[in-house]
């Protein structure tokens, strides 16, 4: 909330100084054409907004930390954006980052996808656009095969005992799964720990992924489900369908 509350003075700063930098130009130019409209003043920014690398391990902490401020989605979208707000500046630093929220437990808790690659897809999408599409399918391709959480917090707020892969992009299978093997409630202290520290290797795996890009070394692993499947889908079909796997019409 701390943080939310500065990036609105900053804002406002921002406001104020533009209009000083407007005035300023305008001044200076007046002599030579009489009139002038500041054509630098009311242009939005050229989108995506572009990305300067960032530490794996601060995005990490940042996530965990903030992932019991405002969940998952909220997680990784600060862990990857306010680095750049602070590298930066505007336009990210005007963005409120809790706007972004209400992609906890899957979507305010309807369980679909797991909001950390919510959270992931918003970010890519500021950043890099349509080439973050590439880099989100490969997070999520990550996130379903491997176990987590991995992230080993400095000051951890519960201890947990199990990993978990699960197969799957939605929050409700990933936790579920994670839960059972676990042996906990949603609404628990290792629960909660669990989605924080794995908030925190998407957040993580996002960086390494947006560095390797700004690089010119990344290259997308994953290719399109719908190309694959005629349908768009996520991998695990037997969990839902059984050995009786439907053929798309193609
Ligand atoms: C999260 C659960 C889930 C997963 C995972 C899943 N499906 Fe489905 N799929 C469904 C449901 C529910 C329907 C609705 C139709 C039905 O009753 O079969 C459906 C419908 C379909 C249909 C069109 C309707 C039909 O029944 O012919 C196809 C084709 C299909 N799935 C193929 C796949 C393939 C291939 C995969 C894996 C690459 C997959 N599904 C993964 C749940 C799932």
């Amino acid at each position: 909330m701390q943080e939310e509350k500065k990036n609105c003075l900053s804002r406002r700063d921002a406001l104020i100084g533009a209009g000083k930098l407007a005035a300023g130009a305008a001044i200076v130019t007046a002599g030579v054409n009489g009139l002038i409209t500041p054509a630098s003043a009311s242009k939005p920014a050229a989108f995506p907004w572009g990305y300067k690398k960032i530490d794996p391990q601060l995005a990490g902490n940042i996530a965990y930390e903030n992932w019991y401020k405002g969940f998952c989605c909220y997680a990784v979208v600060t862990g990857v954006l306010v680095p750049l707000q602070k590298s930066m500046g505007e336009p990210y630093a005007s963005l409120p980052l809790m706007a972004f929220k209400w992609g906890h437990g899957g979507a305010v808790g309807w369980g679909t996808l797991c909001g950390s690659l919510t959270g992931a897809g918003i970010a890519t999408g500021f950043i890099a656009g349509h080439e973050g599409e590439k880099i989100l399918n490969d997070v999520i391709l990550y996130y379903t095969e491997t176990d987590l959480p991995i992230f080993k917090p400095a000051a951890p707020k519960a201890q947990i005992k199990n990993v978990n892969t699960s197969d799957s992009p939605l929050c409700h299978i990933s936790v579920g799964k994670w839960m059972k093997k676990e042996g906990v409630k949603f609404f628990s202290g290792p629960r909660k720990e669990r989605c924080a520290r794995l908030s925190a290797d998407v957040a993580v795996k996002t960086v390494m992924l947006l560095n390797d890009w700004v690089d010119g070394k990344y290259k997308a692993s994953h290719g399109s489900n719908v190309r694959d499947h005629g349908i768009t889908t996520q991998l695990n079909c037997m969990e839902c369908h059984g050995d009786d796997v439907p053929e798309p019409i193609i």
